[in-house]
């Protein structure tokens, strides 16, 4: 495994559409165990390929939980991600991005989704999300939009971050 490099605000990358993964097998595989580690490294619990400077549809997800009394971690790594159900009811949380270091955003989202993806092998498959794992997912399938948390700052907000945002965009 080897840690990847996160590309951070102003970095075009984080801005473009990403293109569909056609390619599955030991690439991809290195790719999600890379793109974990990098997470983990950043105590991340998602990552999204463009945040590596990858423009593929493509992302992991590293949420912790509990299963009978004992913490464990749900690994999700997801292609070509789709949402084919959503809640009306909308949820709101504060969201933090690696691409956006110390800057925090609340964002209303749909409390619960659910998603059409590939695996790693290319198969389909489907996840029902609500709660912190909704959060997540939508928040990465995002990223392959082009779109950050601070999209969604109201017109005031947004221009009082600018100078936050302008000094991250010139490291
Ligand atoms: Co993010």
């Amino acid at each position: 495994m080897a840690l990847l490099d996160i590309k951070v605000y102003g970095d075009p990358v984080l801005r473009k559409v990403a293109e569909p993964v056609t390619e599955f097998g030991p690439e991809l595989e290195k790719l999600a165990a890379d793109m974990l580690e990098t997470m983990e490294k950043g105590d991340g619990i998602g990552l999204a390929a463009p945040q590596v400077g990858l423009s593929i549809r493509f992302l992991v997800i590293g949420l912790p939980e509990e299963v009978d009394g004992e913490r464990t971690m749900r690994i999700l790594t997801m292609a070509n991600p789709e949402i084919v159900a959503e809640s009306e009811e909308l949820a709101t949380c504060e969201e933090g991005c690696l691409s956006l270091p110390e800057i925090n955003v609340q964002v209303d989202r749909p409390e619960a989704v659910t998603v059409e993806y590939q695996d790693l092998k290319g198969e389909k498959r489907v996840l029902e999300a609500e709660g912190m794992l909704a959060v997540v997912v939508q928040h990465e399938m995002d990223h392959l939009d082009g779109v950050l948390i601070t999209d969604y700052l109201p017109p005031l907000k947004r221009t009082l971050m600018r100078g936050k945002l302008k000094k991250l965009s010139e490291q």
